[in-house]
């Protein structure tokens, strides 16, 4: 029987798939089978092209030998140890690598399985920060319309995405959402828009309103990748750091997308000139091969916490069982030396203006409405068809067909390249696309 054969033999229903339409794939499966640098192939053997690094997770590209042997050899030496009390060498090794490559000062590493859990350990952190400080007062979260921090309880609620809130209850009380930044004044504009600094302000009105002595942290993601890549307008990302500092609010990156090279830059804290206090990290941290999240803090914030309590004291009553797990320790330092060693980052920020080009180059579309992004990440907005989401949902079907992996965001197509792509795979993402965009 070949492989094909066997996985698509398997009955559809017992695996209850996450952010899926789980009848419609039962009745027209896309299952990828392999995968190798920049391509795929499904289950019919069909070669497929990946446009958007497994899920921005795979930079260095599929199949990568290093990162295989790194965890094989893991496994071999060490499996597992537990990482409460205990620890393990490859956490240390990569932390100082992290602390290394992270803007200065963000130099303590607090390691989780994903980003979700990243989010939640880093605002975990902030509170914890103000309460030791004698501001417990100090509880309120803001977030942003559009955000996306992951399905955890915090995260989802200072998230922004209307369909993963509202099937769930109310979420963390005290939360407030800035508006987005996603504003028809920078309408196919590639980079970042002159329009919409202003909409930070909306930060200084929680505080008027509510006093920033109950306000902790602010939380964004930098470009705003779930949501369909909206790139912060000029000086946004600098006016919500001054007006956080001016208030004594933690400002949290979360860069679980934008993180490892995705901006030209190692960080989109470095490419925009604004450094967190805390950022989050996954994803492309282990190049997709194993699970793995990460919160980079500021060192006097650890410390404020280390501090406050006794000299035995456990100081931060929070870890995970897969806090760094030495298997994925083992795979993200065995990517961090890809990166290293292919510079890899360099690598995306040259790509970067003819990626750019070839996503402005769709708007000659009557169907397309917007096209934008920053680095490696794009997108193209499409007119509604019959309902919201359901000509991106007819994309994602026809691409798929067609030989090419995008993701896709309500009716915004989303291009996040492997670094290791060259031209003219970026101009076979884009050639497929297109195709099937002229269908509609
Ligand atoms: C900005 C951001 N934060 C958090 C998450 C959640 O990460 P995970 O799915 O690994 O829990 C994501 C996932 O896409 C993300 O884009």
């Amino acid at each position: 029987m070949s492989s094909s054969a066997r996985i698509t033999n398997q009955p559809l229903e017992n695996h209850w798939m996450p952010f899926s339409g789980n009848r419609q794939f039962r009745e027209a499966p896309r299952i990828i089978a392999r995968a190798e640098g920049v391509h795929y192939w499904n289950t019919r053997g069909d070669k497929l092209i990946d446009a958007v690094s497994g899920l921005y997770t795979t930079p260095a590209g599929h199949g990568r030998r290093e990162i295989r042997d790194a965890v094989y050899q893991q496994m071999e030496e060490l499996d597992y140890a537990p990482p409460f009390q205990y620890g393990v060498p490859g956490s240390f090794r990569l932390a100082a690598e992290l602390a290394q490559m992270l803007p200065k000062g963000l130099n303590r590493i607090f390691f989780a399985g994903g980003g979700s859990e990243a989010v939640e350990s880093a605002l975990k952190v902030a509170i914890n920060y103000h309460r030791v400080r004698g501001q417990g007062q100090r509880q309120r979260l803001i977030g942003r319309e559009r955000g996306y921090h992951g399905v955890n309880f915090a995260g989802w609620s200072v998230g922004g995405m209307v369909k993963n809130r509202q099937a769930f209850g109310l979420g963390l009380p005290g939360v407030a959402h800035m508006r987005h930044t996603h504003i028809p004044e920078n309408k196919f504009v590639m980079g970042q828009g002159e329009h919409g600094a202003d909409l930070a302000d909306d930060l200084q009105r929680f505080v008027d309103l509510h006093g920033a002595d109950t306000i902790a942290a602010c939380i964004v993601e930098p470009i705003a990748g779930s949501t369909g890549i909206l790139v912060p307008p000029q000086n946004y990302l600098q006016r919500l750091r001054q007006i956080c500092d001016k208030h004594g609010i933690l400002l949290i990156f979360d860069e679980v997308i934008c993180g490892f090279g995705r901006t030209g830059a190692a960080f989109a804290a470095d490419a925009f000139g604004v450094i967190p206090d805390i950022m989050t990290m996954a994803k492309a941290i282990t190049n997709g091969n194993i699970p793995m999240g990460a919160v980079a803090v500021r060192e006097d914030i650890q410390q404020a916490i280390l501090d406050a309590a006794g000299p035995d004291a456990i100081e931060f009553f929070h870890g995970y069982t897969y806090s760094a797990h030495p298997v994925a320790c083992a795979a993200a330092l065995a990517t961090l030396k890809i990166y290293r060693d292919e510079d890899l980052f360099a690598r995306a920020k040259a790509l970067t203006p003819g990626f750019l080009a070839r996503i402005a180059s769709f708007r000659d579309l009557p169907v397309v409405t917007d096209t934008r992004g920053y680095g490696l990440l794009g997108a193209i907005d499409l007119a509604p068809g019959t309902a919201p989401g359901a000509r991106g949902f007819e994309v994602l079907k026809k691409t798929f067909e067609a030989g090419v992996v995008v993701r896709i965001a309500g009716d915004t197509v989303i291009f996040s390249p492997p670094f290791i792509a060259s031209e003219d795979h970026l101009d076979e993402m884009v050639a497929i696309t297109r195709k099937v965009l002229e269908t509609l």
